[in-house]
């Protein structure tokens, strides 16, 4: 027999994997299931609904939707309401509006051909296919934030928050249009047009508190582990890690870590998950540098990255200010006779490109947990850079 020791049923921790139980986001889903609910007394006079729901990553957004998906097409099948809730994830179906549409529609209307339709064609046999059918709609635009960033294409917004506009003639049988996103970054890009449909009003998805994540984590790890595999001394490390400021509450992180340390332990042989484990296996997955990054980095890059570290072994904190940043880079740029440093367009660069974490001008933070080894490295080299000269 191959019954692993360490794992009861390690898919549960799947990122993709959706629990039973969503803790601690009951008012969430609560608040979603009785804005559409009354759909069941009177459909064709409830008004298309647009949401919006903000909140960082891995922090159960998509979990809370799909959860409340299952939730509402129960209750509204049991009042005889045919519904069909389509949920999109816009990382995943292309960055462009055709693509989108046609995914849209084979949802709903599996049996028709999308071939050779335009864009709005299809929305347009979309809502027909509903009317005539007796159907009923909510879609839900995951990682809209995304899309916005990386296309231009941002007409979506403007078409789905006015589907009831499309054929004012006929009724609009798309009840519902939720979006998902982990900032409110994106309103930069709409138009004034596209802001007004959506509405600026958002359910906010806030972080969960350090009790919450442990209690989240035990659930977890109770459907993933034999018994007594993971010990409390294990969560309470965790927990600690995801509410710090680098990490801010992914939930998936934890998941991460625990599936790759019940691996560990099953290769060693250990009869449960060691905070050792654990521990190497946060320092490996956790070092968002990679040789890669370090020889691309530019003198600039290095002296901003030399600063922070520097800034953030003084403080001891594993986050530090702006002005702090400013200071210390200047300082070590300068035994290398560089006197200028455009530190915010280094640090702007170095967080797109996931280096850093700027939560705000007070809070930036390093996305690497071994600053000891970075610092070596960087150190390395900038002096060979500048032995070469
Ligand atoms: N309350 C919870 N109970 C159990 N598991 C949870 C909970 N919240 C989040 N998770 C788990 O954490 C992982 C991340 O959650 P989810 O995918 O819903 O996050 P998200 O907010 O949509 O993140 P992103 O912005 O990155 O898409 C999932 O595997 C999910 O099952
Ligand atoms: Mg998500």
């Amino acid at each position: 027999m191959y019954e692993s020791i360490i794992f009861k049923d390690r898919k549960k921790l799947s990122p993709r994997y959706i629990p039973k139980e969503i803790s601690h986001r009951e008012k969430q889903i609560d608040l979603l299931v009785r804005t559409f609910l009354d759909i069941k007394d009177d459909p064709d006079n409830f008004p298309l609904t647009i949401l919006q729901i903000i909140g960082p990553a891995g922090i159960g957004k998509t979990s809370t939707v799909i959860k409340f998906s299952d939730i509402l097409e129960n209750e509204l099948r049991k009042n005889k309401i045919n519904i069909k809730i389509v949920y999109i994830n816009l990382k995943l179906q292309g960055g462009n509006k055709y693509a989108i549409y046609k995914y849209l529609l084979s949802c709903i209307a599996p049996e028709l051909p999308a071939q050779g339709l335009s864009a709005e064609e299809m929305l347009r046999q979309m809502l027909d296919y509903l009317i005539i059918n007796n159907m009923y709609s909510i879609v839900i635009l995951d990682e809209i934030d995304y899309l916005i960033k990386i296309s231009k294409e941002i007409g979506i917004i403007y078409d789905l928050t006015r589907l009831n506009e499309f054929d004012p003639s006929k009724k609009c049988n798309v009840k519902g249009v939720i979006f998902i996103a982990r900032s409110t970054e994106f309103y930069e890009k709409l138009d004034e047009a596209e802001l007004s449909s959506m509405g600026r009003a958002y359910i906010e998805f806030p972080n969960y508190t350090i009790q919450q994540t442990s209690e989240i984590l035990i659930r977890r790890s109770k459907d993933a582990f034999q018994e007594k595999v993971i010990g409390t001394d294990i969560i309470d490390w965790i927990a600690k890690i995801i509410v710090s400021p680098v990490v801010n509450g992914d939930i998936r992180y934890a998941l991460d870590l625990l599936s790759y340390a019940g691996n560990m332990a099953e290769s060693e042989g250990t009869e449960r998950v060691l905070l050792d484990h654990v521990k190497k296996i946060n320092s490996q997955i956790y070092n968002g540098i990679t040789d890669d990054d370090i020889n691309e980095f530019s003198n600039a890059q290095i002296f901003v990255l030399l600063g922070i570290i520097k800034g953030l072994k003084i403080k001891n904190r594993d986050y530090i200010d702006l002005k702090e940043i400013r200071m210390q880079s200047l300082e070590i740029s300068q035994k290398y006779n560089v006197k200028k440093l455009d530190v915010e367009d280094i640090l702007d660069d170095l967080a797109t490109r996931k280096i850093i974490k700027i939560i705000s001008l007070k809070k930036i933070s390093l996305i690497s947990s071994s600053i000891e080894n970075l610092e070596k490295t960087l150190i390395k080299k900038i002096d060979s850079n500048f032995d070469s000269k």
